[in-house]
């Protein structure tokens, strides 16, 4: 990481530690959004780690009283099965998360994986078009996003060496190597240009992938969750001393 912003990375001991960071940093990045624009705009991600967010947030009294009808809830990335699928990010999220909280469907904006798959990323991209009022040419900016990492190194759904990065889509599909082979994903120019980012990470599996990512040489086709360098200064890395343990 020649000459960059250095990392803000947080290490805990024990889950409900990172856990807890992770709500909090919810829980401020909202009350901040919701006092200056009147509402607060978040795509969260898939996989096990936001769990331990989701479960700390329906237990938090600061997050059960957010005024939810002024939140927006988005999916950083979808996998291409039915909502009834246990790979469905949105039914870990509904069930975790947002019914326990009672959020309004009005204010859940889940990728529809009913239609064909070119029309779900075009759904969605209107579905974000109209919730942030976009003018030709804006990009949508989240008040905040939160991204996990793979041990291979991708994010969101953007897997290495299998993506591509256009400018003019804040959707896209991908075909990862790892089942489901279609997922929905933010592209990268969505998710660098968020207000707040934080990335979840847990587990042994993570810590040779975060010592290169780290350390070794800059190439986000390769590495994809270099996508956020650009704009380190704007993004938090909470994980836990598993994940750690070769930085
Ligand atoms: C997904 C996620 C994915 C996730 C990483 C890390 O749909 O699977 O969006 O990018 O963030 O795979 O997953 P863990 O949280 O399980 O480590």
């Amino acid at each position: 990481m020649s000459g960059q912003v250095r990392p803000n990375i947080e290490v805990f001991s024990e889950p409900s530690a990172l856990a807890q960071a992770a709500a909090d940093l919810f829980v401020k990045t909202a009350c901040k959004a919701l006092d200056t624009r009147g509402r607060f705009t978040v795509a969260v991600s898939g996989g096990r780690t936001p769990r331990l967010l989701f479960d700390c947030l329906v237990r938090l009294d600061e997050a059960r009283s957010l005024p939810w009808s002024l939140c927006h809830i988005f999916w950083v990335d979808e996998r291409y099965v039915p909502v009834t699928d246990p790979a469905s990010n949105f039914k870990m999220a509904n069930e975790s998360l947002l019914k326990p909280l009672g959020v309004a469907q009005a204010n859940i904006h889940r990728i529809s994986t009913e239609v064909d798959v070119e029309d779900t990323v075009a759904q969605y991209e209107a579905a974000i078009q109209s919730v942030f009022a976009l003018k030709p040419g804006e990009v949508p900016q989240f008040d905040l996003i939160q991204l996990g990492m793979g041990a291979d190194g991708h994010t969101a759904s953007l897997f290495p060496d299998s993506y591509e990065v256009d400018a003019e889509r804040f959707v896209a599909w991908t075909v990862p190597p790892v089942a489901p082979h279609r997922r929905i994903t933010l592209t990268p120019s969505v998710l660098q240009a968020a207000s707040q980012l934080m990335v979840l990470l847990t587990g042994k599996d993570k810590a040779a992938m975060l010592q290169m990512v780290f350390s070794g040489v800059e190439d986000p086709m390769k590495y994809p969750i270099q996508l956020v360098w650009p704009v380190l200064e704007r993004v938090v890395w909470l994980m836990d001393e598993e994940a750690a343990s070769e930085l």
